[in-house]
């Protein structure tokens, strides 16, 4: 489907996520045919930049990170609709100009008073931005133009934190016009598990407490925090990631099936999900913490996480996340999900394994099971998106019976000729569509600092997490943790 007519406002335009993801996924959209030609776009910020020199910034941000071939014809038209309004938050007579700019949008581009803004900004400038907005009569929708607000991450530090921006915002905008971003919930792969749960026969069958062993839910990442000290330190891996991205990779694996996929079914499965998670009784045995230490990243050596400009040298913060959670519902009981998280880690790699229970009887010499693990189907998130099932198979020609685990592949690029897009162009594209399903609730977002914050308390009180090298796959503890139940963690 094709957006309606509507201008995005982006606050925080000069930051990394506009530059990397939003202004690219943008044209993108324009380039695939998916944006009207009625669309403008509004950067807000300190700037003193004329629209001219905005565009100039979008194009340079554009051809560096755009996926779709860059074409002047799709810039031209996109171009004709960008401006800029410079100011800071603070400034009420910087609004008054946004509110004019985009009046000038609707005549001059037809936009007709349908208007997303985009924080790409902390929260603790969420509300500043909001009371801006409302004072300048541009927050609330009426009944022929819509208004809605896109958020990002983080929403909180906590669950207190989390209820009182959600009273900041819905003070200002209808609830329905609110849309929390969890940019993990517009990847393919991530839409995939529904697919594959629920246009399938052959898995659901097994995809429960009688068949699975356990699950673990990895998200590896090669990168150190880059630019990111004032953000990240204090915040750390846990609240990064499992609060919102891994917690919303559970729900999707461990969720009924919805009576349809309309925004308040799925949302209501998954909720189901959060509600029935079961912290482990033993966090020492059940969690594990980790900050990266200097090393090796490929050919390039890095430095510790305590080295980073902008860290304090004494820093407590994790970049190292691992949990336990239980699910308390008949399909789940007794199955461990297990969730890990790390910076500097040996690769990139974003994956869901459901790894079996073995045969209940192998009819084999011992020797000849040697190699054969539990079975699986992974689902690779990234890179190399694709499904995997791994199982056993005779090694031929062996004059004796061998068992070895070979694995079968599912991958996109083989199988499909279309790009995946970026999952910022469908999350931005179903803001402006008005749909609601891969955007998390409010009710969602509560839940999920609930299972986290007693994590987080006790963490609190252990001091300095255990330092792994760059480029392993993170601390001993972690692998202990398994160790104990008999497991270990996959290599992807
Ligand atoms: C963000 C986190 O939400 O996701 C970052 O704040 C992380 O720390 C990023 O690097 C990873 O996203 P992706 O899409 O590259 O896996």
């Amino acid at each position: 489907r094709i957006a309606g007519p509507c201008s995005l406002v982006i606050f925080g335009v000069t930051g990394d996520l506009s530059k990397k993801k939003l202004l690219p996924a943008i044209y993108d959209l324009a380039n695939r045919g998916l944006l009207p030609p009625s669309f403008g776009l509004t950067g807000f910020g300190r700037r003193d930049w004329s629209n001219e020199a905005f565009a100039d910034f979008v194009k340079e941000c554009v051809e560096t990170h755009c996926r779709t071939p860059f074409r002047e014809s799709t810039w031209n038209n996109l171009a004709k609709g960008i401006r800029f309004v410079q100011g800071t938050f603070d400034d009420k007579a910087a609004f008054e100009r946004l509110s004019q700019t985009v009046q000038e949008l609707d005549r001059d581009r037809g936009t007709r008073g349908n208007h997303a803004f985009y924080m790409s900004v902390p929260p603790s400038a969420f509300p500043i931005v909001s009371k801006q907005l409302a004072d300048s009569g541009l927050a609330k929708s009426s009944e022929d133009a819509w208004r809605r607000v896109i958020i990002e991450k983080p929403f909180g530090h906590d669950l207190e934190s989390a209820k009182e921006l959600d009273r900041v915002v819905s003070e200002v905008f209808d609830p329905n016009s609110v849309f929390r971003i969890d940019h993990y919930l517009g990847k393919e792969t991530v839409q995939n598990m529904l697919a594959l749960r629920f246009a399938n026969s052959m898995f659901e069958p097994i995809w429960n407490a009688n068949y699975v062993d356990h699950v673990q839910i990895t998200m590896a990442e090669d990168i150190g925090i880059g630019g990111r000290a004032g953000y990240y330190d204090g915040i750390g891996a846990a609240r990064d990631v499992i609060q919102n991205h891994l917690l919303q990779l559970m729900a999707l694996t461990a969720m009924e099936e919805p009576v349809s996929f309309a925004a308040s079914d799925l949302t209501a499965e998954k909720t189901k999900v959060l509600s029935a998670v079961r912290l482990p009784n033993d966090l020492s045995a059940n969690t594990a913490r980790g900050q990266y230490a200097a090393g090796w990243q490929g050919s390039e050596q890095v430095c510790g996480y305590l080295e980073e400009t902008g860290i304090d040298k004494s820093s407590t913060t994790e970049t190292y996340a691992a949990i336990r959670l239980d699910v308390d519902t008949r399909r789940w009981a007794g199955v461990p999900f297990y969730l890990r998280t790390g910076k500097r880690l040996g690769k990139r790699v974003t994956e869901i394994a459901v790894v079996f229970k073995r045969a209940p009887h192998l009819p084999f010499e011992q020797t000849a099971v040697r190699e054969l693990g539990n079975n699986a189907i992974v689902i690779r998130v990234q890179p190399n998106e694709g499904v995997t099932i791994r199982f056993g198979a005779k090694v031929p020609g062996a004059t004796a019976m061998e068992v070895r685990d070979v694995s079968m592949d599912f991958s996109y690029g083989r199988s499909f000729t279309e790009n995946l897009p970026e999952a910022y162009e469908r999350l931005i594209l179903d803001v402006l569509l008005g749909e609601p399903p891969l955007f998390p609730t409010t009710k969602e977002v509560e839940l999920s600092w609930q299972i986290l914050d007693p994590i987080e308390e006790y963490w609190a009180g252990l001091g300095q997490p255990q330092p792994y090298r760059s480029g392993t796959w993170g601390p001993g503890e972690a692998d202990e943790m398994l160790a104990r139940e008999g497991r270990h963690w996959r290599m992807p």
